[in-house]
């Protein structure tokens, strides 16, 4: 017996061992590669709540994509009777998604048009050192500049505009942010380690904005983004939003816009607020997956009913659609929901299943006993 026990002891050590190998720390240097030898390829963007098109699994060795990003500064209607300069990468609010694997390099070149007035920059949570870019991407109106970083952390994080001072929260709540994913290079795994992929992917942002009121309640315009600055900063010091929206205006992705899916699809929903924490709930449905704090590196959680976005963060969540019909993508502050302007419609197709619910009486007169 004593050799047998021996040889099990020997073989679950080394079974240990190789377990405790194929982990690494989040503290380990990762790749040797230089940039400058590795494929370079270009990510066209596109406006969310679509993601530009991307392997959910790395092929090859690592790459560096390139990416071109383009500042708009233009007035938009955000709710009947309020507008404001919203201030934006690309023209849209948030800004576009970015994927990528880890390890891949982001290069990313910030366009600042000539005929814009303020000077802007980005900083990328997901990358390490210069204040996130910040320092290195600044521009002013005419001006271009190009970074590089490594993806080296898996996750969803938002990027940014942060000029300094008041300036960041000025822009960040004029619309300047948007989210980056950077994928394990395998791919997602569930909450048992098994891969899991997603038949659709969703770009959901909710934007908090402060638009300044005369005496009689009506919305102030302004001639430039800079005209209206001291009188957003006193809005934006009472912490109230006077809109807080999905996707930059009330009510768009909702209707003939609202997101789609197919019972059986297993979509995935990336919502980010870059300034102020948020609370998702998908009315009719769950959480299957999701991964607080963004974090690919960690374990998802599973089956929550609700779950938080702490204000500069964008979080992944992953549901399996069971059921057809409409259901509602919200903050779970109804107020905020309802009556500012938080929410999305997701339109679901497919054949209803009884066993997970029915309505066994339709309303009728309550009978007497
Ligand atoms: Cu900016």
């Amino acid at each position: 017996m004593a050799p047998i026990r021996f040889i099990s002891a020997i073989l679950l050590l080394s079974i240990l061992i190789s377990c405790n190998n194929n982990k690494s720390s989040v503290f380990e240097e990762t790749g040797p590669q230089t940039p400058a030898m590795l494929e370079h390829v270009k990510q066209e963007l596109v406006d969310p709540p679509a993601l530009p098109e991307h392997n959910q699994v790395a092929e090859g060795e690592p790459k560096v994509v390139e990416v071109r990003m383009v500042i708009e500064e233009k007035k938009i209607e955000v709710a009947p009777g309020a507008k404001i300069w919203a201030l934006t990468y690309e023209g849209t609010v948030p800004g576009p998604m970015i994927v990528v694997h880890k390890n891949d390099y982001v290069k990313l070149t910030l366009v600042n048009p000539a005929d814009n007035k303020e000077v802007h920059n980005i900083d990328f949570h997901a990358s390490t050192g210069a204040l996130g870019g910040a320092e290195l991407s600044k521009v002013a109106p005419g001006q271009e500049a190009t970074i590089r970083f490594k993806a080296t952390k898996t996750g969803t994080f938002i990027y940014h505009c942060a000029p300094g001072g008041i300036m960041t929260p000025l822009h960040i709540v004029s619309g300047m942010n948007g989210a980056i994913m950077v994928l394990p290079r395998d791919g997602l795994k569930d909450e048992n380690g098994n891969p899991v992929r997603y038949n659709k992917a969703y770009y959901i942002a909710e934007q908090d904005y402060y638009i300044p009121q005369d005496g009689n309640g009506n919305y102030k315009e302004y001639e430039s983004p800079a005209k209206g600055f001291v009188d957003m900063q006193k809005t934006m010091k009472e912490l109230t939003p006077t809109h807080l929206v999905f996707n930059g205006k009330k009510n768009v992705l909702v209707g003939d816009n609202a997101l789609t899916a197919e019972v059986g699809d297993k979509v995935l929903f990336i919502t980010s607020q870059a300034n102020r924490d948020t609370r998702i709930h998908l009315i009719g449905g769950h959480a299957d997956l999701v991964w607080p704090g963004g974090s690919f590196n960690d374990k998802p959680a599973t089956n929550y009913e609700t779950w938080a976005i702490p204000g500069g963060t964008a979080v992944p969540a992953l549901y399996q659609f069971r059921q057809p019909g409409k259901y509602l993508y919200l903050n779970h502050n109804l107020i905020e929901a309802v009556q500012l302007g938080a929410k999305a419609e997701v339109q679901v197709e497919g054949t209803w299943n009884n066993n997970l619910m029915k309505q066994v009486e339709e309303p009728a007169k309550i009978q007497d006993e």
